[in-house]
């Protein structure tokens, strides 16, 4: 059993970076991928014309790992995030890494650095970042014949600082994070890279993040910076359809617990206008986890759509919040096997 640090306050930790022992690395050479090896090293050797550098071939994944009720440590569907690396890899023409090597990475990074997952409901996780990039250098713009498989991991607290609670934030139309046909349903860096000035804009001027429209007419709903899209109206779950967001796990995840409540779910073209109408809207991922919104400013026109529940989250919002933090802590009982023993 390794011994628990002492200098970190679980309850306080902000979503970053921190040191942990080791992470993992593969590599893709001459036509197949090497055993994966544990380095102490926070640092890569990287080749001056790596395509990741000049071209942008690079994805990654995001998911968490939780200390259980039964003190057991458990992934949350690696399976799902390791089948959207594959098709990440494959949307800018890299070679994917294998399912399996995916996840036993994962679980390798968790338990190697075990000392690092958060206690049993202490509010934080140990999130792991996988990362995928052409490693190999060419000049010509073409996709690199080696690759790069690493996974990093540490514990984390919430993404947005209001955790929680309700916060504000600003629908967009004068920049787009993707082409209509573009990259946005891959987990590239590229995207993220396009969202920077938006995001640091909106930063300056009050607001947590961002609310990406649609690319080609700017009059749908598509996802914020760092997460998808979700409103209740009713007994009914609305999240966007577009080819130009993320397929996000949690999402996947609430729409499935809102029919399991008994909702109705409706994936589809969400007008701007439809703002008025929800009672409650938020933002949902894996660093997001679900963060409730407060106020929405459309900044294009200065309308305001305001979702106060005396500053807290709205009853639905709870609710999935609850039962999805429940089955992640074991604590309610997983029913489709999502959670993966490491
Ligand atoms: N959308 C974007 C742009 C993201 O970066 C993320 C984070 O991974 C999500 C949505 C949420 O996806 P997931 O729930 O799979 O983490
Ligand atoms: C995640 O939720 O895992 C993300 O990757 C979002 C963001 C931190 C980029």
């Amino acid at each position: 059993m390794s011994t628990i640090p002492t200098d970190i306050n679980w309850s306080s930790l902000p979503f970053g970076y921190l040191k942990t022992d080791y992470n993992i690395r593969a590599y893709y050479r001459d036509g197949r991928w090497s055993k994966f090896e544990k380095s102490t090293d926070e640092t890569i050797p990287v080749h001056i014309a790596a395509t990741a550098l000049h071209y942008g071939q690079s994805c990654f994944e995001g998911l968490k790992a939780f200390r259980c009720r039964d003190g057991k440590i458990r992934l949350f569907r690696p399976e799902e995030n390791a089948k959207r690396l594959i098709l990440s890899a494959n949307g800018i023409m890299m070679q994917p890494v294998p399912k399996e090597i995916f996840i036993e990475a994962c679980k390798e990074v968790v338990l190697i650095n075990e000392k690092y997952v958060p206690p049993f409901m202490s509010g934080a996780s140990f999130y792991l970042r996988p990362i995928l990039y052409g490693s190999g250098g060419e000049v010509g713009v073409k996709p690199s014949k080696e690759y790069t498989f690493m996974v990093f991991g540490g514990p984390v607290g919430p993404y947005f600082k209001t955790g929680f609670k309700p916060m504000p934030m600003q629908l967009i139309k004068d920049f787009d994070r993707a082409a209509p046909l573009g990259t946005g349903m891959f987990k590239v860096g590229g995207n993220y890279a396009a969202s920077l000035r938006a995001s640091e804009r909106a930063h300056g001027e009050g607001f947590n993040t961002v609310l990406f429209t649609d690319a080609k007419d700017h009059k749908f709903i598509d996802e914020a910076g760092p997460a998808n899209f979700f409103a209740i109206k009713g007994n009914r779950y609305i999240t966007p359809d577009s080819h130009s967001i993320l397929r996000s796990i949690t999402n996947m995840t609430l729409q499935q617990i809102a029919l399991d409540l008994g909702m109705e779910v409706e994936r589809r073209h969400i007008a701007i206008d439809e703002l008025a109408e929800f009672e409650e809207i938020g933002a949902c991922g894996t660093a997001a986890v679900i963060t409730p919104v407060s106020r929405m400013v459309n900044r294009s026109n200065n309308n305001e759509y305001i979702y106060t529940m005396g500053g807290e989250a709205g009853p639905k919002t709870q609710k999935l919040y609850d039962i999805l933090t429940g089955i992640q802590s074991g604590i309610i009982e997983d029913k489709y096997g999502w959670m993966v023993e490491v």
